[in-house]
């Protein structure tokens, strides 16, 4: 039910006045220069002044000082006193740089990842802004996709999980209170699925696909109560989301119900025309007007074309007013009407220092984000007192940020930081740490001063060796065709071998790469992601087993760039392979490489040793199944347990596995635990052939285990 006061301002403002409600413009349109990189293509729009007072949105306008100054000057020229709504991308965190979310999905840990949101939604709530554009849940299966670092992985479950804590985690359950900011999710949908994993390119699936991976996670933050969704610029069966009515006006609000603001993305209004899908900005507003989009950002065709559209019988002027109201009732809902200003607070936003609480939560986050791939004659964890080299272009870099840290680039405690922390500076010789350039920036490669490493670090008692990708080489606009190390960095690791001493590689990287040529050279090797301003101690605190590695992987890792897509919860086809058979020619499998990938979905190594005995599954009354876990090693640490199901044959083909659960036990020395799930038919439905969520008796498998690999089977029969 629309409240009086926003409907009276409805039914006051004129039709220019509402469509320029229902556009987002970037700072610089108010003479402000811009506070973040420009992700799209900036243009001069010609905009009248008088139609400047009455924008309804900034995009990427931050700072606390910043926002009070726009606010103001808006409302001493806006004719009715609405407020600015102020969105950006705080995507991991704002002045306490966050891991970034593909890491924060390795954790397995919601409440981990919903106090990411909170600190994230505290600091900027502080600079002013009423909105993130996160969390950012598309699925992903191709690493070369720069954008896999921004996203929570390959799994829809694990996906859902991660959105609906992060939306809590930035809304809390009043936008109003001090602190929270509204969350919007993106991008809606497929974008995570481009072909050839090439930034912007065509996504195409079945709707069976889309609705089977790629949907759930957007619905979970639609259930958990998101604010707003954000239309992807890619097109959904043959139709740019942005313009797509039977994405945005059939699934999002008819089936979902989702009442609230949709937004475009960057752009992506007028792209339609270069997609093809209108002939000019008149048909691009109509088409994303009529496909229930509200909000057009960084292009103005609304407000250029809309009053034309209308006259001629081309748009529903109601569209254009449910459009305002929804806008309308976000700001009501954030408080804007009384305070529109909200938390914004220079002192907060412009402190000499970060939140120490944020900076040591940072820190555990970045420690139960990594994940241990390899640990060889137990390596690790390093011991305080031992020789220790570094080498590589990571070693030293405080540019381990990740992207979308807005103008933070450099402010990360580096790898030797952290571990000049645990150690005497005597204990650390270092070589080779040259940091590797932006390929953008024509750096391809690092210094090879390959022989003066292993010269300087050959009698060190372990050598690490800190390699990875530049992380402006990764996010929006990262596509990369080769996911190996650089040339110089695989010589570094090798050589480093010929000492003959301990090696741990330590991989910087924003998606998973191809680490299967470093791999025997390798005795340990961890995959640090980018964990951002607590990155060196959050390493260090890994390194040295003060925190016991808990973390799983959320994205499976290659062999080879050419086994892409790899990911676990595949199809098992007509021809399946069968390793006992690796004779056989005529089935599912390549020539010259495994069918699975390097490390698999849910896997990653810890200090301690579990085991995992008593497999059982009860069908009485209730379906359970339930496994007991022990930690046999004289090490507390953290287990992962992941519940998959399979659909062994149905009215449409399914997954060969499917993570269907996961609870994250904490198991001191020699302690374990039964940990039980309940079997719903509800886990079990799916979308049948006609797009309709159904479930199916027949036999299922019921799979517990360390990860998407290694688990126990038993078959059962649902009915
Ligand atoms: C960008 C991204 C989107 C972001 C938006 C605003 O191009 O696609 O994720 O939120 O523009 O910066």
């Amino acid at each position: 039910m629309t409240k009086p006061f926003i409907q009276d301002l409805v039914n006051d403002m004129t039709l220019d006045e509402k469509l320029a409600q229902l556009t987002q413009l970037g700072p610089h349109y108010w003479g402000l220069d811009d506070t973040v990189d420009l992700t799209g293509p900036f243009k001069e729009l010609n905009i009248e002044p008088h139609v400047m007072e009455s924008i309804g949105s900034v995009l990427n306008g931050i700072g606390a000082r910043n926002v009070i100054g726009m606010q103001a000057q808006h409302l001493q020229k806006s004719r009715q006193k609405i407020p600015l709504l102020f969105m950006a991308d705080v995507i991991h965190g704002y002045r306490t740089i966050l891991p970034i979310p593909l890491a924060m999905g390795c954790s397995f840990d919601l409440e981990a990842c919903e106090k990411f949101a909170e600190i994230a939604a505290r600091e900027s709530a502080a600079a002013g802004i009423h909105v993130t554009f996160s969390p950012m849940t598309d699925l992903v299966r191709d690493p070369r996709w720069g954008r896999v670092m921004e996203t929570s992985g390959e799994d829809p479950y694990l996906n859902a999980r991660v959105a609906e804590s992060m939306v809590r985690g930035y809304q809390g359950t009043n936008l109003k209170e001090k602190g929270r900011i509204a969350a919007c999710v993106k991008h809606f949908a497929g974008y995570g699925a481009p072909e050839g994993g090439r930034e912007y390119n065509t996504v195409d699936m079945s709707s069976g696909i889309l609705r089977e991976y790629y949907l759930p996670a957007y619905q979970a933050a639609v259930n958990a109560g998101v604010a707003m969704v954000m239309a992807a610029f890619n097109t959904v069966d043959r139709l740019p989301a942005t313009g797509n009515q039977q994405l945005l006006r059939g699934i999002l609000r008819g089936e979902w119900g989702f009442s609230g603001v949709t937004i475009a993305d960057f752009n992506s209004v007028n792209e339609l025309i270069p997609h093809g899908a209108a002939q000019d900005g008149g048909e691009a507003a109509e088409n994303s007007l009529a496909a229930g989009l509200d909000m057009e950002m960084m292009s103005t065709h609304y407000l250029n074309h809309g009053a034309d559209l209308i006259q001629q019988g081309r748009l529903d002027p109601a569209w254009i007013d449910e459009a305002v109201i929804r806008v309308l009732e976000l700001k009501d809902a954030l408080g804007l009407f009384e305070n529109p200003f909200k938390d914004a607070d220079p002192a907060v936003d412009e402190a000499a220092e970060p939140c120490k609480e944020h900076l040591q939560a940072a820190r555990e986050l970045g420690a139960r984000s990594v994940v241990l791939l390899k640990n060889d004659n137990e390596t690790l964890p390093l011991k305080r007192g031992m020789k220790i080299g570094l080498a590589g272009p990571f070693a030293a870099s405080v540019r381990v940020l990740g992207g979308w840290a807005g103008k933070e680039r450099d402010s990360a405690v580096s790898l030797y930081s952290g571990i000049r922390q645990k150690t005497a500076a005597g204990d650390i010789l270092m070589a080779m740490t040259g940091e590797l350039g932006s390929m953008l920036e024509g750096f391809f490669d690092v210094e090879d001063e390959t022989e003066e490493a292993y010269n300087v670090l050959k009698d060190c008692d372990v050598i690490l060796a800190a390699v990875g990708e530049n992380q402006q080489d990764t996010g929006e606009g990262g596509s990369k065709s080769n996911l190996r190390l650089s040339a110089n960095q695989e010589k570094l690791i090798w050589r480093l071998k010929d000492t003959g001493k301990r090696v741990v590689t330590i991989v910087f990287s924003g998606r998973p790469l191809e680490l299967n040529p470093i791999l025997a050279a390798s005795d340990a090797l961890l995959q640090a992601w980018f964990l951002g301003t607590e990155s060196g101690n959050s390493l260090a605190d890994a390194l040295f087993g003060d925190y016991n590695p808990s973390g799983r992987l959320s994205m499976s890792f290659p062999y080879t760039v050419g086994q892409i897509p790899v990911y676990y919860n595949a199809f098992q086809t007509g021809r399946p392979y069968d390793p006992k058979y690796p004779q056989v020619r005529y089935v599912t499998r390549y020539l010259d490489c495994p069918n699975d990938p390097l490390f698999c979905f849910g896997y990653g190594l810890s200090y301690s040793h579990f085991t995992y005995s008593g497999f059982a599954v009860e069908t009485a009354d209730r379906i359970t199944a339930s496994i007991e876990v022990e930690n046999t090693s004289d090490i507390a640490g953290k287990e992962t347990v992941q519940l998959y199901i399979r659909d062994v044959s149905a009215s449409v083909v399914r997954p060969v596995k499917e993570l269907k659960g996961f609870r994250q036990l904490s198991l001191a020395a020699h302690e374990k635990q039964r940990v039980s799930f309940e079997i719903t038919r509800e886990m079990l439905m799916f979308y049948g052939k006609d797009d309709q969520l159904v479930f199916e008796p027949g036999e299922f498998d019921i799979m517990i285990g360390r990860n998407s690999g290694d688990h126990e089977t038993q078959r059962i029969w649902i009915g």
